[in-house]
């Protein structure tokens, strides 16, 4: 038996996106009272979200001694730098928020995409406390991941070698399939299918062409990535496919 088939949620637009968004995380943090990892998400959808995890209403719910923030991907570019995922992160919520321990950058200081990948999954391996994924305890409490015009998450681009990698939790991806055009770091498909919910936001005009494609269930990596568990979309009104149903 294959993963269960996603959840299709439809929001009135990106605010909403947010609150949805915002609130089932919290509702996944509240479930476990012990340590929680969330694996967030770069490009341009999640932001809302973040910023919303810092106003008072929704920090003041949110353990944060105990949930630890980790990347699915990451632009080969020095912390700091525009184009940077977790800096983004860092900006919208992580630094006013979360302990400076809990937050788990990918490095991309060691001279090579494939260094950096060698050492997160060092440092994911040392997290989770073993080399094998186990079905019945995921990697991560919660998966964000948002959907590029191509169908690639994280940056796991359609036909290339990263997307069939089963055996390692990162690797390093020399060549973006879009822009920008930098070197990538990014989670497999089985380290991001190690989770009790996988969050896609897809928000947007530009995104209803490839969302119609994902939802007629063409092989894109948007289609191979599901948890485990349970999967959700969140779409928006502009991106909703008018093949889908309402
Ligand atoms: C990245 C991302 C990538 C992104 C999608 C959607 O580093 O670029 O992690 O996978 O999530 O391309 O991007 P938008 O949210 O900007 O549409």
């Amino acid at each position: 038996m294959g993963p269960p088939s996603p959840e299709l949620v439809r929001v009135a637009d990106k605010a909403a996106m947010a609150r949805t968004g915002a609130d089932l995380l919290l509702a996944r943090i509240a479930e476990n009272a012990g340590r929680i990892a969330i694996c967030l998400t770069g490009g341009s959808s999640p932001k809302q979200l973040y910023e919303l995890l810092a106003t008072q209403a929704y920090r003041d719910r949110i353990p944060w001694p105990r949930v630890h923030w980790f990347i699915g991907d990451e632009r080969f570019v020095p912390a700091g730098d525009a184009l940077h995922n977790m800096t983004m992160a860092r900006h919208a919520f992580l630094d006013a928020c979360a302990p400076a321990a809990n937050i788990h950058p990918i490095p991309t200081d060691t001279g090579s995409p494939e260094r950096s990948a060698n050492a997160y999954a060092r440092e994911l391996i040392t997290f989770y406390g073993a080399d094998q994924l186990d079905p019945a305890r995921p990697l991560f409490d919660v998966v964000l991941l948002g959907i590029g015009p191509d169908g690639h998450v994280a940056s796991l681009f359609p036909g290339y070698p990263a997307v069939e990698v089963r055996d390692r939790w990162v690797v390093g991806v020399d060549q973006a399939h879009v822009a920008p055009f930098v070197p990538r770091v990014s989670l497999t498909l089985p380290a991001l299918a190690s989770c009790r919910t996988m969050l896609f936001e897809v928000a947007g005009a530009d995104k209803q062409p490839i969302l119609t494609r994902v939802l007629a269930g063409e092989d894109l990596p948007a289609n191979r990535a599901r948890s485990t568990h349970e999967t959700t979309f969140l779409i928006d009104a502009a991106a909703w496919p008018e093949t889908a149903a309402d």
